[in-house]
Protein backbone atom coordinates (compact mmCIF):
# COMPACT_ATOMS: atom_id res chain seq x y z
CA UNK A 1 0.00 0.00 0.00
CA UNK A 2 1.48 3.37 -0.71
CA UNK A 3 0.78 5.40 2.08
CA UNK A 4 3.26 8.48 0.89
CA UNK A 5 2.05 11.15 -0.98
CA UNK A 6 1.13 11.27 -4.79
CA UNK A 7 4.12 13.71 -5.63
CA UNK A 8 6.26 11.42 -3.06
CA UNK A 9 5.57 7.69 -4.86
CA UNK A 10 8.54 6.04 -6.44
CA UNK A 11 10.96 7.75 -4.35
CA UNK A 12 14.08 5.74 -3.59
CA UNK A 13 17.58 7.23 -2.23
CA UNK A 14 19.94 5.43 -5.11
CA UNK A 15 23.18 7.23 -4.31
CA UNK A 16 25.73 5.50 -6.68
CA UNK A 17 28.77 7.52 -4.79
CA UNK A 18 27.91 6.11 -1.65
CA UNK A 19 26.61 2.98 -2.95
CA UNK A 20 30.30 2.43 -4.62
CA UNK A 21 32.22 3.31 -1.36
CA UNK A 22 29.87 0.45 0.46
CA UNK A 23 31.06 -1.87 -2.12
CA UNK A 24 34.58 -0.50 -1.55
CA UNK A 25 34.56 -0.68 2.63
CA UNK A 26 33.02 -4.63 2.54
CA UNK A 27 36.22 -5.33 0.16
CA UNK A 28 38.33 -3.88 2.45
CA UNK A 29 36.53 -6.03 5.74
CA UNK A 30 37.61 -8.87 3.49
CA UNK A 31 41.19 -8.05 1.84
CA UNK A 32 42.07 -5.38 4.13
CA UNK A 33 42.94 -1.53 3.50
CA UNK A 34 46.23 -2.13 1.85
CA UNK A 35 44.74 -4.07 -0.72
CA UNK A 36 42.06 -2.36 -2.00
CA UNK A 37 41.92 1.28 -4.19
CA UNK A 38 38.71 3.57 -2.82
CA UNK A 39 38.05 6.24 -5.11
CA UNK A 40 34.80 6.54 -4.33
CA UNK A 41 34.37 9.65 -2.09
CA UNK A 42 34.75 13.33 -2.11
CA UNK A 43 36.20 13.89 1.12
CA UNK A 44 40.38 14.55 1.45
CA UNK A 45 42.06 11.46 2.45
CA UNK A 46 46.09 11.49 3.61
CA UNK A 47 48.66 8.99 2.38
CA UNK A 48 47.98 6.64 4.95
CA UNK A 49 43.74 6.56 4.65
CA UNK A 50 43.22 9.15 7.03
CA UNK A 51 40.21 11.11 7.16
CA UNK A 52 41.78 15.01 6.95
CA UNK A 53 40.90 17.73 9.47
CA UNK A 54 42.97 20.98 8.52
CA UNK A 55 44.28 21.29 12.52
CA UNK A 56 44.19 25.04 12.79
CA UNK A 57 40.19 24.52 12.22
CA UNK A 58 39.91 21.36 14.53
CA UNK A 59 41.71 23.44 17.18
CA UNK A 60 39.05 26.61 16.37
CA UNK A 61 36.20 23.92 16.79
CA UNK A 62 36.99 22.61 19.76
CA UNK A 63 37.72 25.68 21.29
CA UNK A 64 34.65 27.60 20.52
CA UNK A 65 32.42 28.33 23.75
CA UNK A 66 30.07 25.58 24.97
CA UNK A 67 26.65 28.49 24.33
CA UNK A 68 28.03 28.75 20.47
CA UNK A 69 28.35 24.89 20.21
CA UNK A 70 25.15 24.18 21.64
CA UNK A 71 22.49 26.87 21.10
CA UNK A 72 20.22 28.12 18.52
CA UNK A 73 21.72 30.75 16.54
CA UNK A 74 19.42 33.03 14.07
CA UNK A 75 17.87 31.29 11.18
CA UNK A 76 19.75 33.93 8.71
CA UNK A 77 22.96 32.72 10.40
CA UNK A 78 25.15 34.40 13.06
CA UNK A 79 25.88 37.82 12.17
CA UNK A 80 29.68 37.36 11.86
CA UNK A 81 28.95 34.25 10.23
CA UNK A 82 27.37 36.17 7.55
CA UNK A 83 29.91 38.87 7.10
CA UNK A 84 33.10 37.01 6.75
CA UNK A 85 31.48 34.43 4.48
CA UNK A 86 31.04 36.95 1.89
CA UNK A 87 35.10 37.98 2.76
CA UNK A 88 36.18 34.94 2.38
CA UNK A 89 34.22 33.60 -0.44
CA UNK A 90 34.89 36.38 -2.42
CA UNK A 91 38.21 36.93 -1.33
CA UNK A 92 39.78 40.37 -3.35
CA UNK A 93 37.31 39.91 -6.24
CA UNK A 94 33.95 41.36 -4.41
CA UNK A 95 32.24 42.39 -7.71
CA UNK A 96 30.54 46.13 -7.77
CA UNK A 97 27.12 44.91 -6.78
CA UNK A 98 24.28 44.46 -3.77
CA UNK A 99 25.53 41.33 -2.24
CA UNK A 100 23.89 39.62 1.33
CA UNK A 101 24.57 35.89 2.18
CA UNK A 102 22.51 33.39 4.33
CA UNK A 103 23.54 30.65 6.31
CA UNK A 104 22.42 27.02 4.64
CA UNK A 105 23.12 23.64 5.49
CA UNK A 106 26.22 22.95 3.81
CA UNK A 107 26.68 23.68 -0.12
CA UNK A 108 23.92 20.83 -0.72
CA UNK A 109 21.14 23.63 1.62
CA UNK A 110 22.51 26.59 -0.78
CA UNK A 111 21.51 24.67 -3.95
CA UNK A 112 17.83 23.58 -2.34
CA UNK A 113 16.54 27.21 -1.55
CA UNK A 114 18.18 29.03 -4.83
CA UNK A 115 16.31 25.91 -7.03
CA UNK A 116 12.86 26.41 -4.95
CA UNK A 117 13.24 30.06 -4.73
CA UNK A 118 14.19 30.82 -8.20
CA UNK A 119 13.10 28.29 -10.32
CA UNK A 120 9.22 27.13 -10.89
CA UNK A 121 7.33 24.32 -9.95
CA UNK A 122 7.35 22.20 -13.12
CA UNK A 123 10.07 24.30 -14.74
CA UNK A 124 13.46 23.09 -15.97
CA UNK A 125 16.84 24.17 -14.31
CA UNK A 126 19.84 23.74 -16.53
CA UNK A 127 23.27 22.65 -15.56
CA UNK A 128 26.55 20.73 -17.57
CA UNK A 129 25.95 17.32 -18.92
CA UNK A 130 28.83 16.54 -16.32
CA UNK A 131 27.61 17.22 -13.06
CA UNK A 132 27.06 16.28 -9.51
CA UNK A 133 24.63 13.59 -9.46
CA UNK A 134 22.37 15.14 -6.61
CA UNK A 135 21.55 18.23 -8.60
CA UNK A 136 19.00 15.74 -10.34
CA UNK A 137 17.94 14.61 -6.77
CA UNK A 138 17.14 18.20 -5.81
CA UNK A 139 15.16 19.02 -8.40
CA UNK A 140 13.29 16.52 -8.53
CA UNK A 141 12.50 16.61 -4.94
CA UNK A 142 11.08 20.33 -5.80
CA UNK A 143 9.19 19.16 -8.38
CA UNK A 144 11.60 20.75 -11.20
CA UNK A 145 13.26 18.73 -14.17
CA UNK A 146 16.97 19.04 -14.39
CA UNK A 147 17.99 19.63 -18.36
CA UNK A 148 21.66 19.74 -19.47
CA UNK A 149 24.34 21.38 -22.36
CA UNK A 150 27.22 19.88 -23.19
CA UNK A 151 29.99 21.03 -21.09
CA UNK A 152 32.39 20.90 -23.77
CA UNK A 153 32.59 21.62 -26.97
CA UNK A 154 35.18 18.71 -29.77
CA UNK A 155 38.20 20.05 -28.73
CA UNK A 156 37.23 19.94 -24.73
CA UNK A 157 36.82 23.54 -24.73
CA UNK A 158 33.95 24.95 -22.90
CA UNK A 159 30.87 24.81 -24.82
CA UNK A 160 29.07 28.04 -24.97
CA UNK A 161 27.19 27.66 -28.30
CA UNK A 162 25.30 24.60 -26.37
CA UNK A 163 25.24 27.01 -23.42
CA UNK A 164 23.10 29.19 -25.13
CA UNK A 165 21.04 27.07 -27.05
CA UNK A 166 19.56 25.34 -24.38
CA UNK A 167 19.47 28.39 -22.38
CA UNK A 168 17.38 30.40 -25.73
CA UNK A 169 15.05 26.88 -25.44
CA UNK A 170 14.66 27.20 -22.11
CA UNK A 171 13.75 30.79 -22.22
CA UNK A 172 11.44 30.49 -25.17
CA UNK A 173 8.93 28.14 -22.69
CA UNK A 174 9.60 29.66 -19.37
CA UNK A 175 9.71 32.94 -17.65
CA UNK A 176 12.83 32.58 -16.10
CA UNK A 177 16.18 30.13 -16.32
CA UNK A 178 17.74 28.65 -13.52
CA UNK A 179 20.99 27.88 -14.89
CA UNK A 180 23.45 25.87 -11.94
CA UNK A 181 27.78 26.06 -13.00
CA UNK A 182 29.83 24.02 -10.75
CA UNK A 183 33.36 26.17 -11.50
CA UNK A 184 36.26 25.92 -10.54
CA UNK A 185 37.57 22.75 -9.81
CA UNK A 186 34.35 20.95 -11.21
CA UNK A 187 33.31 17.46 -9.77
CA UNK A 188 33.96 15.27 -11.79
CA UNK A 189 35.94 16.32 -14.03
CA UNK A 190 37.78 18.69 -12.74
CA UNK A 191 37.53 21.21 -15.00
CA UNK A 192 37.27 25.50 -14.14
CA UNK A 193 36.10 28.04 -16.70
CA UNK A 194 38.39 30.28 -17.93
CA UNK A 195 38.11 34.41 -17.57
CA UNK A 196 37.53 34.13 -21.32
CA UNK A 197 34.90 31.63 -20.54
CA UNK A 198 33.47 33.39 -18.12
CA UNK A 199 32.99 36.87 -19.97
CA UNK A 200 31.77 34.40 -23.20
CA UNK A 201 28.79 33.33 -20.25
CA UNK A 202 28.29 36.60 -19.40
CA UNK A 203 28.16 38.02 -22.35
CA UNK A 204 25.67 35.47 -23.24
CA UNK A 205 22.98 35.48 -20.21
CA UNK A 206 23.16 39.47 -20.78
CA UNK A 207 21.68 38.98 -24.60
CA UNK A 208 19.12 36.39 -23.01
CA UNK A 209 18.33 38.83 -20.47
CA UNK A 210 17.85 41.68 -23.05
CA UNK A 211 14.07 39.54 -23.63
CA UNK A 212 13.27 41.00 -20.22
CA UNK A 213 13.18 37.41 -18.90
CA UNK A 214 15.29 36.35 -15.97
CA UNK A 215 18.32 34.78 -15.63
CA UNK A 216 19.19 33.25 -12.01
CA UNK A 217 23.49 32.00 -12.19
CA UNK A 218 24.15 29.52 -9.44
CA UNK A 219 27.85 29.00 -9.38
CA UNK A 220 28.68 25.98 -7.17
CA UNK A 221 31.77 26.94 -5.28
CA UNK A 222 32.28 23.99 -3.45
CA UNK A 223 36.02 22.93 -4.69
CA UNK A 224 36.90 27.16 -4.79
CA UNK A 225 39.86 26.60 -2.06
CA UNK A 226 41.53 23.34 -3.95
CA UNK A 227 42.43 25.30 -7.41
CA UNK A 228 46.22 26.06 -6.79
CA UNK A 229 45.85 29.32 -9.03
CA UNK A 230 45.78 32.55 -7.38
CA UNK A 231 43.53 33.53 -9.64
CA UNK A 232 40.70 31.41 -9.22
CA UNK A 233 38.19 33.92 -7.90
CA UNK A 234 39.03 36.45 -10.26
CA UNK A 235 35.65 36.03 -12.41
CA UNK A 236 33.20 36.97 -9.45
CA UNK A 237 34.40 40.66 -10.71
CA UNK A 238 32.50 39.86 -13.62
CA UNK A 239 29.15 39.59 -11.45
CA UNK A 240 29.51 43.92 -11.05
CA UNK A 241 26.40 46.14 -12.82
CA UNK A 242 24.58 43.24 -14.14
CA UNK A 243 21.22 43.85 -15.49
CA UNK A 244 18.85 43.66 -12.36
CA UNK A 245 17.10 40.46 -14.48
CA UNK A 246 20.76 38.54 -13.99
CA UNK A 247 20.91 37.82 -10.35
CA UNK A 248 23.76 35.75 -8.73
CA UNK A 249 23.74 32.87 -6.27
CA UNK A 250 26.90 31.18 -5.03
CA UNK A 251 26.98 27.96 -3.47
CA UNK A 252 29.62 28.45 -0.87
CA UNK A 253 30.43 25.07 1.79
CA UNK A 254 32.49 24.55 4.90
CA UNK A 255 32.77 21.14 3.49
CA UNK A 256 36.05 20.92 1.39
CA UNK A 257 37.55 24.51 2.12
CA UNK A 258 37.96 23.71 5.97
CA UNK A 259 37.16 19.94 6.01
CA UNK A 260 34.40 19.93 8.08
CA UNK A 261 31.80 17.80 5.87
CA UNK A 262 29.59 16.60 8.19
CA UNK A 263 29.17 19.87 9.87
CA UNK A 264 26.63 21.26 7.34
CA UNK A 265 27.32 24.77 7.17
CA UNK A 266 27.87 26.49 4.44
CA UNK A 267 26.06 29.93 2.56
CA UNK A 268 24.49 31.21 -0.63
CA UNK A 269 25.60 34.46 -1.70
CA UNK A 270 23.20 36.88 -3.48
CA UNK A 271 24.41 39.24 -5.97
CA UNK A 272 22.52 41.73 -7.63
CA UNK A 273 22.54 45.43 -9.33
CA UNK A 274 19.28 45.67 -7.75
CA UNK A 275 18.71 46.28 -3.80
CA UNK A 276 15.14 45.35 -3.90
CA UNK A 277 16.27 41.83 -5.22
CA UNK A 278 18.51 41.08 -2.26
CA UNK A 279 16.07 42.25 0.43
CA UNK A 280 13.91 40.00 -1.17
CA UNK A 281 16.91 37.18 -1.25
CA UNK A 282 17.34 37.66 2.20
CA UNK A 283 13.68 37.29 2.89
CA UNK A 284 12.46 34.47 0.31
CA UNK A 285 15.94 32.37 1.68
CA UNK A 286 15.46 32.59 5.37
CA UNK A 287 12.05 31.88 5.61
CA UNK A 288 13.03 28.82 3.63
CA UNK A 289 15.17 28.05 6.24
CA UNK A 290 12.59 28.45 8.46
CA UNK A 291 10.65 25.67 6.52
CA UNK A 292 13.10 23.59 6.22
CA UNK A 293 15.96 23.12 9.17
CA UNK A 294 15.13 25.77 10.82
CA UNK A 295 18.80 27.28 12.39
CA UNK A 296 21.78 25.37 11.10
CA UNK A 297 25.14 24.58 13.31
CA UNK A 298 26.19 27.72 15.18
CA UNK A 299 29.27 25.95 16.44
CA UNK A 300 30.76 25.49 12.97
CA UNK A 301 29.57 29.31 11.87
CA UNK A 302 31.80 30.74 14.71
CA UNK A 303 34.44 28.35 13.85
CA UNK A 304 34.56 29.92 10.47
CA UNK A 305 34.40 33.97 12.11
CA UNK A 306 36.86 32.92 14.62
CA UNK A 307 39.02 32.06 11.77
CA UNK A 308 38.76 34.90 9.67
CA UNK A 309 38.63 37.37 11.71
CA UNK A 310 42.12 36.32 12.39
CA UNK A 311 44.72 37.22 9.55
CA UNK A 312 47.30 34.08 11.11
CA UNK A 313 45.07 31.87 12.01
CA UNK A 314 43.23 31.94 8.71
CA UNK A 315 47.01 32.17 6.73
CA UNK A 316 47.78 29.03 9.30
CA UNK A 317 44.57 27.09 7.48
CA UNK A 318 45.28 28.27 3.99
CA UNK A 319 48.96 27.08 4.57
CA UNK A 320 47.49 23.75 5.89
CA UNK A 321 45.03 23.32 2.88
CA UNK A 322 47.75 24.10 0.40
CA UNK A 323 49.31 20.94 1.63
CA UNK A 324 46.81 18.89 1.31
CA UNK A 325 46.21 20.59 -2.17
CA UNK A 326 49.36 20.00 -3.01
CA UNK A 327 49.28 16.25 -2.38
CA UNK A 328 46.12 16.24 -4.58
CA UNK A 329 48.12 17.76 -7.02
CA UNK A 330 50.86 15.38 -6.67
CA UNK A 331 48.46 12.08 -7.38
CA UNK A 332 46.58 13.89 -10.14
CA UNK A 333 50.01 14.70 -12.43
CA UNK A 334 51.26 11.01 -11.92
CA UNK A 335 47.83 9.38 -13.16
CA UNK A 336 47.26 12.59 -16.12
CA UNK A 337 50.48 11.52 -17.42
CA UNK A 338 50.47 7.99 -16.79
CA UNK A 339 47.22 8.05 -18.71
CA UNK A 340 49.18 10.24 -21.65
CA UNK A 341 51.66 8.07 -22.10
CA UNK A 342 49.54 4.56 -22.36
CA UNK A 343 46.62 6.81 -24.89
CA UNK A 344 43.60 6.52 -22.26
CA UNK A 345 41.69 9.59 -22.42
CA UNK A 346 40.49 11.34 -19.67
CA UNK A 347 38.28 14.57 -19.40
CA UNK A 348 40.14 18.03 -19.28
CA UNK A 349 41.52 17.62 -15.90
CA UNK A 350 42.20 21.64 -14.04
CA UNK A 351 42.14 20.80 -10.54
CA UNK A 352 40.12 19.63 -7.82
CA UNK A 353 38.84 16.29 -6.15
CA UNK A 354 37.68 14.34 -9.26
CA UNK A 355 39.08 13.19 -12.50
CA UNK A 356 36.55 11.22 -15.26
CA UNK A 357 37.65 8.51 -18.02
CA UNK A 358 34.58 8.81 -20.26
CA UNK A 359 33.04 5.79 -21.13
CA UNK A 360 29.58 4.74 -22.87
CA UNK A 361 30.06 1.67 -20.15
CA UNK A 362 31.10 2.79 -17.21
CA UNK A 363 28.93 0.41 -15.13
CA UNK A 364 30.65 -2.49 -16.56
CA UNK A 365 34.32 -0.96 -16.44
CA UNK A 366 33.55 -0.14 -12.71
CA UNK A 367 32.49 -3.91 -12.40
CA UNK A 368 35.44 -5.29 -14.02
CA UNK A 369 37.80 -2.70 -12.11
CA UNK A 370 36.26 -4.95 -8.73
CA UNK A 371 38.63 -8.05 -10.00
CA UNK A 372 41.55 -5.13 -9.01
CA UNK A 373 39.75 -4.11 -6.25
CA UNK A 374 39.69 -0.69 -7.65
CA UNK A 375 36.19 0.96 -6.49
CA UNK A 376 35.34 3.98 -8.66
CA UNK A 377 31.98 5.68 -9.12
CA UNK A 378 29.95 4.96 -12.28
CA UNK A 379 28.35 8.05 -14.25
CA UNK A 380 26.08 8.20 -16.78
CA UNK A 381 28.98 8.42 -19.17
CA UNK A 382 32.03 7.85 -17.55
CA UNK A 383 33.52 6.91 -14.65
CA UNK A 384 34.80 9.37 -11.90
CA UNK A 385 38.14 8.58 -9.78
CA UNK A 386 38.27 10.72 -6.06
CA UNK A 387 41.85 12.03 -6.33
CA UNK A 388 41.26 12.97 -3.08
CA UNK A 389 40.60 9.91 -1.20
CA UNK A 390 42.90 7.32 -2.70
CA UNK A 391 46.83 7.26 -0.96
CA UNK A 392 49.76 8.39 -3.49
CA UNK A 393 50.90 4.84 -3.64
CA UNK A 394 47.84 3.73 -5.30
CA UNK A 395 48.32 6.01 -8.57
CA UNK A 396 51.40 4.40 -10.12
CA UNK A 397 50.00 1.79 -12.72
CA UNK A 398 46.20 3.03 -12.03
CA UNK A 399 45.75 4.09 -15.29
CA UNK A 400 47.12 1.17 -16.82
CA UNK A 401 44.60 -1.11 -14.51
CA UNK A 402 41.40 1.56 -15.87
CA UNK A 403 42.47 1.16 -19.53
CA UNK A 404 42.86 -2.70 -19.18
CA UNK A 405 39.60 -3.08 -17.45
CA UNK A 406 38.10 -0.45 -20.94
CA UNK A 407 39.62 -3.26 -22.91
CA UNK A 408 38.30 -6.24 -21.26
CA UNK A 409 34.46 -4.61 -21.22
CA UNK A 410 35.05 -3.37 -25.06
CA UNK A 411 36.10 -7.28 -26.09
CA UNK A 412 33.21 -8.72 -24.19
C1 LIG B 1 29.69 19.81 -6.84
C2 LIG B 1 29.32 19.87 -5.41
N1 LIG B 1 28.55 20.86 -5.00
C3 LIG B 1 28.18 20.99 -3.74
C4 LIG B 1 28.59 20.08 -2.79
C5 LIG B 1 28.06 20.36 -1.45
O1 LIG B 1 28.58 19.76 -0.41
P1 LIG B 1 28.07 20.12 1.04
O2 LIG B 1 26.58 20.08 1.05
O3 LIG B 1 28.70 19.09 1.88
O4 LIG B 1 28.56 21.49 1.34
C6 LIG B 1 29.41 19.00 -3.16
C7 LIG B 1 29.83 17.97 -2.22
O5 LIG B 1 30.30 16.93 -2.52
C8 LIG B 1 29.78 18.90 -4.51
O6 LIG B 1 30.55 17.92 -4.96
Amino acid sequence: MNMAASHARGKVPADKIFGANAKAVEAIGKYGKDKVTNGTQGVLLDDTGTLVCLPTVEKVLRNVSTPDLIGYAPIRGLADFLTNVIDFTLGDYRPDAYIQSIATAGGCGALHHAIWNYSEIGDTVLTTDWFWSPYRVLCKDALRQLDVFALFDENNNFNLQNFSSKTAAVLQKQESVLIILNTPAHNPTGYSLSDSDWDAVIDDCRSHAKTGKRITLVVDVAYLDFTGNADSRKFFQKFSNLPPNIFVIMAASMSKSFTMYGQRTGAMIGISSDQEAITEFVNVNEYTSRATWSNINRGAMKTLATICQDKPLLAQVQKERNEFLQLIQGRAAIFTSEAQQIGLNILPYIAGFFLTVPSDRPEEICNKLHDANVFLVPLDKGVRMAVCAMPTNKFPGLAKTIKEAIQAVEKQ
